[in-house]
């Protein structure tokens, strides 16, 4: 695929402090407010994601069009368009959509070259188990745009921060 998209190429995830993201197809934690958090930056857009992240969800999410990769051509689905390779996303896709990548590692580190911007939830905990990774970024690409910080409470386990990190200009 080459490296520039007809459309702007957003992330979305939540990791631990060694960019732990899952464990059995699962998430590592439950985080309400995380939750709500990727809902509002979601609905009403396209989401892509891999197909265990797919199977992971288990379900429609509303109010969103649901894009899932595989490499099965017998996958199906009743809620989500499925596609077999990148490339293509432009068929199903207009140029001026924002695509939300919602995971999991293998996807994450398969579009980071075409990722513009990540939404990323930094948890403040080290779950040893993890078996799921987000890819290590190159520090000096990615600029923290914005940052929000909150604080564990009895809904929530860890302390966490709501980032945005965009691509500085190369
Ligand atoms: N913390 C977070 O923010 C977050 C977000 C999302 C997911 N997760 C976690 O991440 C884990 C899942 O991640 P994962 O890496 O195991 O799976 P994944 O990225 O969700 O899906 C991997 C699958 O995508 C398909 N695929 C990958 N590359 C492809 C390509 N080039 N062409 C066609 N299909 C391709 C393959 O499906 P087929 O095998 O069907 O061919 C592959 O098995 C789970 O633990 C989940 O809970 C965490």
């Amino acid at each position: 695929m080459t490296q520039k998209l007809p459309f702007t190429l957003t992330a979305v995830v939540a990791f631990d402090k060694n960019f732990g993201i899952g464990k059995d197809n699962q998430l590592l934690w439950h985080l309400p407010n995380d939750l709500k958090h990727f809902k509002s930056l979601t609905l009403n857009k396209n989401i892509l994601m891999g197909r265990k992240t797919y199977e992971s969800i288990g379900r429609p999410l509303p109010n969103r069009r649901m894009i899932v990769l595989t490499r099965n051509k017998d996958f199906h689905s009743d809620y989500a368009t499925v596609i077999h390779d990148l490339n293509k996303l432009k068929d199903v896709i207009v140029p001026t959509d924002e695509l939300m990548l919602i995971g999991g590692a293998e996807l994450y580190q398969l579009c980071l070259p075409y990722t513009d911007k990540i939404y990323a939830t930094e948890v403040d905990a080290e779950i040893k188990d993890a078996d799921a990774f987000f890819p290590k970024l190159n520090e000096t690409a990615w600029k923290r745009a914005s940052e929000e910080y909150h604080s564990k409470d009895e809904h929530h386990n860890y302390n966490y921060t709501f980032v945005t990190l965009t691509k500085n200009a190369t």
